[in-house]
């Protein structure tokens, strides 16, 4: 099915069509969990549909060919080979088991930007805390992205280190220099591992030009995919240097009494339970934005975000807390005077989804600029002018009422 147009402009009509809920809400939350197409939830429901029938073991067997296509559409999105990639049931689970297999020797250090995401950072900290890690949160430059001077001073001594970037983080509409941080990181010998969770499906993202040695992303929200699914790419040579901390039947073969081989390739921090049926959904998901095009789709996206943070702009009492120059589909502002979660709350009762970032997911962020919570109000190719107006009048009127 070609989902792109003869100019690569997304049909958004056509998008709507094949997402149900599109006409339900004005949904601008693919950065929570966007809302998924119909063909996705029927590979859920149908997958699910066969194991009532079937019994999951026998189930599984019987769609193994296209379980197998879910790792190479993973791999195809990111530039990766399917070997590659292992599959997870939450980005968060990904990046611990990967940081954990990495065995960070006492005095490693690990080098963070301020985009981290709260479990990754709480991770992080945990290392420092318990194992005698080093952390160091490296300073940003006038945009608020990794100052790739800052970078390179820190790792100039050549120590052990891993760096570890947010590509865009949770908290706003940055978008990270993460070709730059990974040439960066590799003169210096650094382990690289980067956190797409919010820019697969979204910006092109080649693992080869960033030159990461691990990259997670999640399932359900710029992919459009199932809750409770996520996947890893580990760099071949690096996944053969690791370890898992905790090895499962599923990557692991159990050879005699005390010992057991690990498989090769990324599988080997696979767990052996998992849903099937949320898998195919996620192949599925995948598939539908190589479909649509990944070049197109990071066009749209970046520019309908870019209308509404322009519209948003003129609104009174609306104070933008995006970089000057995002590029992304991420918007986020605060409301003079109410609290980020009364506007969701009352853009809810408008019909219009956005969220409430608080400080607590981003510390080194929101915490470090002094905002308590922004509103974080995010795209998808499903979203249309209709939706735009809707949110920018909600948020006018929110405004306009202030404190209720
Ligand atoms: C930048 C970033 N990284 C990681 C995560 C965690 O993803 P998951 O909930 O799949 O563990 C999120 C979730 O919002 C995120 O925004």
């Amino acid at each position: 099915m070609n989902r792109v147009s003869a100019d690569g402009v997304i049909d958004v009509a056509a998008e709507r069509r094949r997402t149900l809920g599109a006409a339900l809400s004005h949904h601008f939350n693919s950065a929570g969990a966007a809302l998924p197409s119909s063909d996705v939830l029927a590979a859920v429901v149908d997958h699910l549909r066969l194991e009532e029938l079937l019994g999951g073991y026998e189930a599984a067997a019987l769609v193994k060919d296209a379980t197998e296509a879910a790792y190479s559409a993973c791999a195809a999105l990111v530039g990766a080979q399917p070997e590659e990639i292992a599959l997870f049931d939450s980005a968060s689970t990904a990046l611990r088991v990967l940081l954990d297999a990495v065995r960070p020797a006492p005095g490693t250090r690990l080098v963070a930007a301020r985009s981290t995401y709260v479990s990754h950072a709480l991770h992080l900290m945990t290392l420092v805390r318990e194992r005698g890690s080093e952390l160091v949160v490296v300073p940003t430059d006038d945009a608020r992205r990794v100052d790739l001077g800052a970078l390179t001073d820190v790792l100039a001594d050549g120590r052990p280190s891993i760096v570890t970037v947010a590509h865009v983080p949770t908290s706003s509409g940055l978008d990270e220099p993460v070709a730059d941080i990974g040439r960066i990181a590799r003169a210096a010998g650094a382990t690289y591992l980067l956190d797409a969770t919010q820019t697969v499906g979204h910006l092109r993202v080649d693992v080869d030009e960033i030159g990461c040695d691990a990259l997670v992303t999640t399932g359900r929200k710029f992919l459009r995919g199932p809750r409770g699914t996520a996947f890893a790419y580990i760099r071949r040579s690096f996944a053969e240097r690791l370890l898992p901390t905790a090895p499962d039947v599923r990557g692991s073969r159990w050879s005699s009494g005390d010992d057991w081989e690990v498989l090769p390739g990324a599988r080997r921090f696979e767990t052996w339970e998992a849903s099937v049926a949320a898998r195919l959904g996620l192949g599925r998901a995948v598939t539908e934005v190589l479909e649509r095009g990944i070049d197109a789709t990071a066009a749209f996206l970046c520019g309908l975000a870019g209308t509404v943070r322009a519209r948003l702009a003129e609104v009174p009492g609306i104070v933008p807390a995006d970089p000057a120059d995002a590029r992304s589909g991420i918007v986020t502002f605060t409301v003079d005077g109410v609290p980020a979660a009364d506007v969701v709350r009352r853009l809810a009762e408008r019909n219009v989804r956005v969220v409430a970032v608080p400080a607590a997911h981003g510390q080194w962020d929101l915490g470090d600029r002094g905002i308590a919570s922004v509103v974080r109000a995010s795209v998808h190719v499903y979203n249309d002018h209709g939706d735009v107006d809707a949110l920018v009048r909600a948020v006018a009127e929110v405004a306009k009422e202030g404190v209720r």
